[in-house]
């Protein structure tokens, strides 16, 4: 399977690469073991020690920040390159070197870079809206894994007209069926949106929101950042107000492909980390 290599993916929520612990993740089929550095950056190699390849995450993190292969007792700086060899005269071969891919943090998600080209930290998705988080609002963040293609989610929530019928009477009715769908595309981002003025609310929002039942406007607007992110923005407010008074929910999903789909896997090959925001009132 193709994909696009020169971009970010994300690998995990920033709290679950705790200090001293090694994770293992698997990126558009590449093993890589992620952790911090003594100085709370974050490092990623690939998952293989160059000597008789065994993983490296089954190792042991040093105080210096190097990993100590866990078979003969190499170890890989940040960089990846070998700095001790525990045998003999202790030679170190120039061959010994891991493959290190830049990785980032920002919006409390753990990015790498898994192409050749070099990075830019400035093409990250912005994807912030978790960070600023206010009392008036539940963040929830969660963690998803299904087995199929990320392009079938990325299709799926960007295919507003569903909701009428698959998830009938809660996200959609007769009378947000009858709304217009615009879509717009700048660059790398295309914005799928609906505006419902004074329509009967679905069951989630209206919930949400007044519990009547009575007219709400209602808005759907879905942006997706390619390849993999999107960001949902839903919800419901009085008719003619502003959409600030309002309630609704604000979702994010980061779709990281791990591996080829096979039908012989068992290990699903996707893993979506994503959060809700919803407000509270
Ligand atoms: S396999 Fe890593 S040191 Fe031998
Ligand atoms: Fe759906």
């Amino acid at each position: 399977m193709q994909y696009l290599r020169n971009t970010w993916y994300v690998a995990m929520w920033s709290e679950q690469l705790v200090p001293g612990k090694l994770e293992r993740r698997e990126i558009l089929g590449e093993p890589l073991v992620i952790y911090r550095a003594p100085d709370g950056g974050v490092v990623a190699l690939q998952d293989r020690c160059p000597h008789r390849f065994a993983p490296l995450h089954l190792g042991k993190l040093q105080d210096n920040g190097a990993i100590e292969c866990g078979y003969h007792g190499l170890h890989f700086d940040r960089h990846g390159s070998c700095i001790y060899n525990p045998h003999g005269k202790g030679l170190v071969p120039e061959a010994a070197k891991v493959r290190a891919y830049p990785a980032h943090e920002a919006h409390s998600l753990v990015w790498v870079w898994m192409g050749d080209k070099t990075p830019d930290a400035s093409r990250i998705p912005d994807l912030s809206m978790v960070g600023q988080a206010q009392a008036r609002y539940i963040t929830q963040r969660d963690h998803l894994e299904m087995d199929a293609g990320y392009q079938l989610v990325v299709d799926n929530l960007l295919d507003l007209s569903h909701t009428v019928i698959l998830h009938r009477g809660v996200l959609g009715n007769a009378d947000t069926a009858s709304a217009q769908i615009r879509v717009d595309q700048q660059g790398d981002v295309v914005t799928v949106s609906r505006w419902m003025p004074s329509v009967r609310p679905p069951g989630l929002f209206d919930m949400l929101f007044r519990r009547d039942g009575e007219p709400a406007d209602h808005w759907t607007d879905i942006r997706w950042m390619a390849p993999c992110y999107l960001v949902n923005d839903a919800g419901v407010t009085a008719p003619g107000a502003d959409r600030a008074e309002g309630s609704g929910i604000y979702g994010r999903r980061a779709a990281a492909q791990r591996s080829p789909r096979t039908p012989w896997r068992v290990r699903p090959p996707m893993a979506i980390p994503f959060c809700r925001r919803t407000t509270v009132r």
